[in-house]
């Protein structure tokens, strides 16, 4: 959730740290800070409350110089998000300067044994026992190095921290305990970096090496040394990252979100690229490398991941069993793995995060690598924690996403898991050949039919002018619109914070009808699907008692306009594609009406873009 960034060379500090925040905000963005060490053995900290911005206009006043130094944006975990909680964190003496994403599990206990050695706290976090108990370490004649390891074995839970100390202004120890957040470390010319995340390095290096929980680096402007949890030193292997199109420019769009979504046909032809040319079927060995025996054995699939990646494995369900017949079920991450899942050996799990970060899905994978049962993991990037612990990794190629909002990763994840879907179908023999051409000849088609619905914004903008106002929304769907009413009900929620719900239509009578009156817009997905006598009865039930309905319809349906309030059109396209078509102008609302209404669009308030902690 928190960014951290850590710089040693020989250049200034303080811009390249101020540079890697800004890359990182979208992690956390409750207040920030930072460390810049000089040669003479002291450092400047500057933290502030609120967001980067404050932290730059502070570092305006009086820029601190030095070639070391470390940063944070924090996303509030213990401790209000103000200037005192807000890191880097130090000791009694302001020997050190600590940075840290995660939870010490146990801080109470440490705390009070440090309190009761004399040391003396600022702060409300879990955060500040760490520079505490690694100055308890050097009190006792431990080195900088020695104490940081002794203290990374004392802390509990899932951490990811970065430390630096005045004795040695240009040497950075980093170090994970469990799957909190990544620790990259970059290798520059002259120079060497760690952050949570890669593209607050990218300017800088291309080449890096992971951080594995529990294990701990030593950096310094020419050298890294790795340890292992045992302190044995060990070898890493260096990965070069391709040169990835990202931009973190938003060009001519005011926000990232609305950017993201406009790049959605672009991502989606990235994500679908070589995975529908084969004759065989769509993915290639180097992309999944699971054998055609392997497939036919698959008797379920279990599917997790939380929030719009959780949206994305429900509609993978559908599409797995109407398309690949295979038995699937799915769970939020954070409940799955407190249940007892029954699961046999032909299983395959089937996680969902585009972050690869997120603790609740990193936890259930662990619990299903340990019962050896064979699971792919669908992330943004290659390489991810959850990479690590899957068996496969399958990308889903959407580029960067900075808006908290998760909009072109949420389609770019729905193609692959369709693509999937259609690839099983086919080695299981669950569907024809042709009819495998048809849905896939669809599926190309899909950018440009999303390229159609972007071109007409303003009637976004016309419907967030007149309801913007309104404090509850409904999104309703059926069938494999039930997913994409839940997303838009969490799109709306999340980014213009109007309360909302998502219900599958035929629920509406069994209670939540009673919410409705004139002053709760319906949203209603109402595709010329199997399905669309039924929704047009909720509908009808919803304006009797006085909703406004807006509908998401079919261009080729001529009596919708008589039956609702507002109608917008998307291209008329199978059932199992719909979803992703309807998801956009979902996307479109929530944006508009969140702009209508003056939110910080880009980074809600309380949220991070990947959540790493429990
Ligand atoms: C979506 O808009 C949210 N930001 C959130 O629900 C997100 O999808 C969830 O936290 C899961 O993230 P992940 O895909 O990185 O695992």
């Amino acid at each position: 959730m928190c960014g951290i960034i850590g710089y040693t060379g020989y250049s200034q500090a303080l811009p390249i740290l101020l540079d890697g925040l800004s890359k990182l905000e979208y992690r956390g963005y409750d207040s920030a800070g930072i460390s810049v060490f000089s040669k003479d053995q002291t450092h400047t900290t500057y933290r502030s409350a609120g967001k980067l911005h404050e932290l730059k206009r502070l570092t305006e006043r009086s820029k601190a110089t030095g070639v070391s130094g470390l940063g944070h944006t924090r996303w509030a975990t213990h401790g209000e998000a103000n200037t005192i909680n807000a890191h880097p964190h130090s000791d009694t003496y302001g020997n050190l300067s600590v940075v840290h994403n995660g939870i010490v599990e146990n801080y109470l206990d440490l705390k009070q044994e440090l309190t009761n050695k004399g040391h003396l706290f600022n702060s409300d976090t879990d955060s500040e026992t760490i520079p505490h108990l690694i100055e308890h370490y050097m009190k006792n004649g431990a080195s900088f190095e020695e104490a940081t390891e002794k203290g990374a074995s004392r802390i509990k839970g899932a951490n990811a921290v970065v430390v630096m100390c005045n004795d040695q202004p240009d040497k950075i120890v980093a170090f994970r305990t469990g799957n909190a957040g990544g620790v990259i470390i970059g290798y520059g010319t002259n120079e060497m970096l760690v952050a949570s995340d890669i593209p607050a390095i990218l300017g800088y290096t291309n080449t890096i090496s992971h951080l594995l929980p529990g294990e701990l680096a030593i950096l310094e402007p020419n050298s890294v040394e790795f340890k292992d949890r045992d302190g044995n030193s060990i070898e890493k292997e260096k990965t070069v990252l391709a040169n990835d199109p990202i931009s973190l420019a938003k060009g001519d769009y005011r926000h990232f979100m609305l950017k993201e979504i406009c790049e959605q046909p672009n991502a989606i032809i990235a994500s679908l690229m070589g995975r529908l040319s084969s004759e065989e079927g769509l993915f290639s060995s180097d992309d999944l490398n699971l054998t055609v025996k392997e497939i036919k054995k698959i008797s379920k699939i279990m599917l997790a991941g939380m929030g719009t990646s959780l949206h994305a494995a429900m509609l993978a369900r559908l599409w797995m069993e109407r398309i690949a017949g295979i038995p699937s079920e799915w769970d939020n991450s954070s409940e799955f793995r407190y249940r007892e899942p029954i699961l046999d050996k032909n299983s395959l799990f089937i996680s969902v995060s585009q972050s690869g970060e997120t603790a609740d899905t990193l936890a259930a994978m662990e619990e299903v690598k340990s019962k050896n049962i064979s699971q792919i993991t669908l992330c943004n990037y290659l390489n991810t924690q959850a990479s690590r612990i899957a068996d496969q990794t399958l990308q889903i190629r959407a580029g960067l996403e900075v808006g908290v909002a998760a909009t072109k990763t949420f389609t770019c994840s729905l193609v692959t898991l369709y693509a999937l879907a259609i690839y099983f179908g086919l080695q299981k023999e669950t569907i024809e050949k042709n009819e495998a051409a048809k849905l896939i000849e669809e599926l190309t088609r899909l950018p440009e039919m999303i390229g159609k619905i972007l071109t007409n914004q303003s009637q976004y903008q016309k419907l967030a002018s007149i309801y913007h106002n309104s404090s509850d929304f409904l999104f309703l769907g059926r069938g494999y619109n039930y997913p994409v009413a839940l997303e838009g009900a969490l799109k709306l929620k999340e980014v213009s914070y109007i309360h909302a719900e998502g219900y599958p239509a035929g629920e509406m009578k069994h209670g939540p009808i009673s919410l409705i009156d004139e002053s709760m817009p319906v949203v209603a997905m109402i595709p010329k699907d199997a399905l669309y006598e039924k929704m047009l009865n909720t509908v009808n039930e919803a304006k009797s008692r006085g909703a406004i309905v807006i509908a998401i319809a079919s261009e080729s349906d001529d009596e919708i306009e008589q039956k609702v309030d507002h109608v917008i059109r998307v291209p008329d396209v199978s059932d199992s594609l719909s979803p992703i078509v309807n998801s956009v102008p979902l996307q479109l609302i929530s944006y508009y009406f969140a702009v209508r209404r003056g939110c910080d669009v880009d980074q809600p308030r309380n949220l991070a873009k990947s959540v790493t902690v429990e």
